[in-house]
């Protein structure tokens, strides 16, 4: 009787820790950021898009693409939300845009085809609503690092023990666990907190003098380029922090504290970098296509006509290839990230 009481107890608790789908927070937290350094112009526009006045019209809509995702109609974007490279970490780590995005797409193509979509004067409001969703979530994925890594499908496939949950994956504690733990929650008024504390060391603190770098690379004029270096700055971090020593070193016991403690500088860096230049882009994006337009109509047609370029139709990913040896429909559980 007291063991199957302990053990139902055991089987809800990691439910529970395994029902939470960066997740929710990290979103979250990037969205509040972003919204901290919107220009006036650019959050007027964006708070039009998206019809909503309130003080978390970012965040509110920053995890609506993990829930797209998982619907038949939104099942297409699920490769959007990464991009695998095909590098061998901790040994090499390296992003290559050809090589890495496969002919359905990935996080860079995706960002190209939104950013063009959202100042797009031919789309409905709901086609710009959801190009907007899309870039306030995915410039939040590019800069957790096992977004941009192929093996053992960003990690997914990395059972570790993280704070005495022995269920977890290396994927899974990155997006979600790790974050949590940092910031003691996952609800949106956590979500303000951290990013409070974030803003001020932008402003003021830790990053204060390295936030110019983090919006070096970002061009407007070639959304392809700015997000492979977003990328490839994310994607060194798998060789030099989340697993220096490489995969086995990381199953040898509870990640948390020593794990932990070596990692969450640099979450903390990479959600204030996804916010940071996430406005950065915003403003961009409205300075180079919207508020154009406003003076422009002759412009409007011309914007429209720019096509957004299709992903490389190259060899499929390894772990393209993984799905296919695995057989059996898309593998979509065995493989399905949880970002
Ligand atoms: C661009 O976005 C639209 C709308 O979500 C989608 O149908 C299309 O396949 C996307 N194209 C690329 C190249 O990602
Ligand atoms: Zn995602």
């Amino acid at each position: 009787m007291y063991s199957v009481t302990t053990s139902s107890l055991l089987v809800g608790l990691v439910a529970l820790h395994g029902a939470n789908a960066w997740g929710t927070l990290g979103h979250a937290t990037v969205a509040y950021i972003a919204q901290n350094y919107l220009n006036d112009a650019t959050a007027t526009w964006a708070k039009g898009v998206l019809s909503d006045t309130s003080t978390s019209y970012l965040a509110n809509v920053a995890s609506w693409a993990d829930t797209y995702r998982s619907t038949t109609a939104g099942a297409f974007s699920a490769p959007y939300h990464y991009i695998d490279a095909n590098d061998s970490p901790p040994t090499t780590c390296n992003v290559d845009y050809n090589r890495d995005c496969t002919s359905s797409g990935c996080s860079i193509s995706a960002i190209s085809n939104y950013t063009q979509r959202v100042g797009d004067g031919r789309l409905s409001a709901a086609n710009k609503a959801e190009a907007l969703k899309f870039l306030v979530h995915l410039l939040g994925d590019i800069t957790q690092p096992l977004h941009d890594e192929a093996l053992a499908t960003g990690g997914n496939d990395i059972k570790v023990t993280f704070d005495g949950y022995t269920n977890d994956n290396l994927h899974s504690d990155w997006d979600t666990y790790i974050p949590q733990k940092k910031a003691g929650g996952s609800s949106l008024t956590v979500a303000q907190s951290w990013a409070k504390t974030l803003i001020t060391a932008i402003d003021s603190g830790t990053y204060k003098s390295a936030k110019a770098s983090w919006v070096a690379s970002s061009n407007i004029n070639d959304a392809v380029s700015s997000a492979t270096a977003w990328a490839s700055d994310a994607n060194k971090l798998v060789c030099s922090v989340v697993m220096p020593n490489g995969v086995a070193a990381l199953q040898k016991g509870d990640l948390y504290p020593t794990y932990y403690n070596s990692v969450i500088p640099t979450v903390e860096l990479q959600i204030a970098k996804g916010g940071y230049r996430l406005a950065d882009w915003l403003n961009k994006v409205y300075a180079a296509k919207i508020a154009k337009r406003e003076v422009d109509g002759v412009l409007v047609s011309r914007m429209a006509e720019e096509a957004a370029p299709l992903p490389p139709a190259n060899r499929p990913s390894k772990a393209e290839l993984a799905r296919e040896v695995y057989g059996g429909g898309c593998g979509c559980d065995k493989h399905r990230r949880e970002e």
